[in-house]
């Protein structure tokens, strides 16, 4: 890194926009092992007892959270716009990190989405005995097999994008020692 670019001056993401991206980190963090789990007592050993469904009315509101999370992050970012590039990162890594970005945004919106199909068309609605939502297609048990499985698909996915940009921004601070992460994190700045 040169010193012209070392001395550029670095934006970062607003306190909004890395509050809305951590809690997102958060909630996934517990939706695919609590998605994985509740699968497993469900499908693999036939348990559907409280726990069972505690965890499926937990992965639901989850998900429906991430979803209205991820579009309300949407609507700032349009609304707001976003902080220039890190100033050392190369046009190719622009090229690639706007990917996966909008690669993450696609699949937040689509995953949760096919499961909202999903669980209209099984039907299974239902959030803790508490409250319903409403459904959004007629019930049909085959559809809802098909729509599941285009679910774990989109979740397969999505991990595997995690995973890149989990990567990206370990690679970044660690091999590259520039300040992408700082954007998300600004104590890990380190020049401004
Ligand atoms: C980004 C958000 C979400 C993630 C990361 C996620 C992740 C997962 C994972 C990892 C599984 C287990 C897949 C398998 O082993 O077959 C799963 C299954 C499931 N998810 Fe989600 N999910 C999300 C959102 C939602 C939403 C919003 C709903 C419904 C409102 C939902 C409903 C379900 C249901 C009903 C299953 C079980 C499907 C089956 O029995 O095959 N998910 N999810
Ligand atoms: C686990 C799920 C995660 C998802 C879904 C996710 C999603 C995203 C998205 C969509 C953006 C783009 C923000 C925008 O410009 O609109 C972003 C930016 C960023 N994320 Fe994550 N993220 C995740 C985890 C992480 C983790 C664990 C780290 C740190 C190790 C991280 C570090 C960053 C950084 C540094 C940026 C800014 C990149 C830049 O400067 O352009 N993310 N993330």
């Amino acid at each position: 890194m040169n010193q012209t670019s070392a001395r550029a001056p670095v934006e970062i993401y607003t306190r909004t926009a890395r509050a809305l991206h951590w809690t997102t980190v958060a909630l996934l963090a517990v939706q695919f092992p609590v998605g994985l789990y509740m699968v497993y007592r469900g499908s693999s050993l036939n348990l559907w007892d409280t726990v069972t469904n505690v965890l499926y009315s937990g992965h639901k509101l989850a998900g429906m959270t991430i979803l209205i999370i991820v579009l309300w992050r949407l609507v700032y970012r349009t609304t707001r716009g976003v902080p220039a590039h890190e100033p050392t990162i190369e046009p190719w890594q622009r090229i690639v990190s706007r990917l996966n970005h909008w690669g993450l945004y696609a699949l937040l919106i689509a995953a949760p989405i096919a499961g909202y199909i999903g669980i209209s068309l099984f039907p299974a609605l239902d959030f803790f005995g508490l409250f319903s939502l409403p459904a959004v297609v007629a019930p049909d048990k085959e559809a809802a097999k098909t729509v599941f499985d285009v679910h774990r698909i989109l979740v397969l996915l999505l991990a595997l994008l995690i995973a890149m940009h989990v990567g990206a921004a370990l690679y970044h601070y660690l091999v590259r020692k520039d300040n992408v992460l700082g954007r998300m994190i600004p104590r890990l700045l380190r020049w401004r």
